[in-house]
């Protein structure tokens, strides 16, 4: 292959994973301020599979090629770029796509090192899932020690990273999911209770757990099928965080009263379509406040949890194993070295 060539993971027509291929791709150049990085494991993500399904387009300016986080060396530097980074170190990076292939640009500031003691492929899992949750609980959430977090979908890897950073601010867990084996892992990193949603009514069982009170703080990632239980389930002054729609769109019944009479806020966040600025504010309080819990021995040490590795021409296999929700974490991607 040319120097000026690549391979990543493509797709022509939206539709099924078996519309995905290796194809060999121009390398892309980094502009001013961006660095070039050789990626060794990329990971998979709910959005991936929404975009290979048409439904969810990477925001103006970001690659067409899925990926949402990668892990690997510097490659090259572009213009303008102010010596944060040299060519060879290893890093980690939050993008709006382009991460499942051999080379990636990156801003220089939405470069992240890998905590010591972390190997590549655990720092491919931390990006997109550990930043977005940091960003639901604090900057968003304003979570509190001592209140109560509901985590929904808490075997996911947004809830597996939810459920540590709950813990680490003080605060008490509960998670919901669909079988009993992701809810052994949910408790075992520290999720307080858990709801099987498909056999028990989860918003009955965390009025119980807070004795009628209900949670101070819900991440939501369902929506639709779940939003009235979570509204039911919300304390007074409760926040409510709307950050997916796999449970799907529409609500029907009195929303506003019941959220209005709780006092409770309801607030939606997209982490991919926020502008390079705010990214940058976000990476650098994650890699000052948290990154360094990765390798901190101790109770309060954070655990990116892997679930399976696929290499890159596996890709089809890796889209159905996760759209099967058979994920308990991350599924990540190897890419050819
Ligand atoms: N807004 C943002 O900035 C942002 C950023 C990152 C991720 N996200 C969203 O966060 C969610 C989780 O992402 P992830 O990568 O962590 O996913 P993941 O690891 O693939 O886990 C998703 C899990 O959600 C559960 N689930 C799926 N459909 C469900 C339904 N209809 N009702 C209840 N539970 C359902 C399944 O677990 P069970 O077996 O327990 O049902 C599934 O394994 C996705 O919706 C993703 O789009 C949003």
């Amino acid at each position: 292959m040319a120097s000026d060539r690549m391979l990543a993971v493509y797709f022509d027509n939206p539709g099924g994973p078996e519309n995905l291929y290796i194809k060999e791709v121009p390398k892309p150049i980094p502009g001013e301020g961006e660095v070039l990085l050789k990626v060794a494991v990329s990971a998979l993500n709910r959005a991936d599979l929404l975009q290979r399904q048409g439904q969810y387009h990477p925001p103006p300016g970001a690659s067409s090629i899925l990926g949402l986080e990668a892990s690997g060396h510097v490659s090259e530097l572009g213009p303008g770029c102010q010596g944060h980074w040299k060519i060879g170190d290893s890093a980690m990076a939050l993008l709006p796509g382009g991460g499942q292939a051999q080379y990636v640009t990156v801003p220089e500031e939405l470069l992240m090192s890998i905590p010591e003691g972390l190997t590549l492929h655990q720092a491919a899992a931390i990006p997109e899932v550990w930043l977005t949750s940091f960003q639901l609980l604090h900057l968003l959430g304003n979570v509190q020690a001592g209140e109560t977090v509901l985590i929904h979908a808490g075997a996911s890897s947004v809830g597996i990273a939810a459920i540590q950073l709950t813990r680490m601010a003080g605060a008490i867990p509960l998670v919901t999911a669909g079988s009993q084996n992701k809810l052994q892992m949910a408790e075992k990193l520290g999720a307080a209770a858990g709801f099987n949603y498909k056999e028990q009514d989860f918003c009955e069982a965390t009025l119980k757990f807070t004795k009628g009170a209900g949670v101070n703080l819900i991440l939501d990632c369902i929506g639709g099928s779940y939003w009235e239980k979570n509204v039911n389930c919300l304390a007074l002054d409760g926040r409510w965080i709307l950050y997916g729609l796999l449970g799907g769109e529409d609500v029907n019944g009195p929303l506003f009263s019941k959220l209005f009479y709780k006092r409770g806020s309801l607030i939606t966040s997209r982490l991919r379509n926020r502008d390079k600025k705010y990214k940058q504010m976000l990476v650098k309080a994650f890699t000052e406040q948290i990154l360094p819990h990765f390798s901190k021995e101790g109770p309060q040490r954070l655990l990116p949890v892997l679930d399976r590795v696929y290499p890159m021409a596996e890709i089809q296999a890796a889209h159905k194993y996760m759209e099967a929700n058979r994920n308990v974490g991350k599924i990540v991607l190897e890419l050819p070295q």
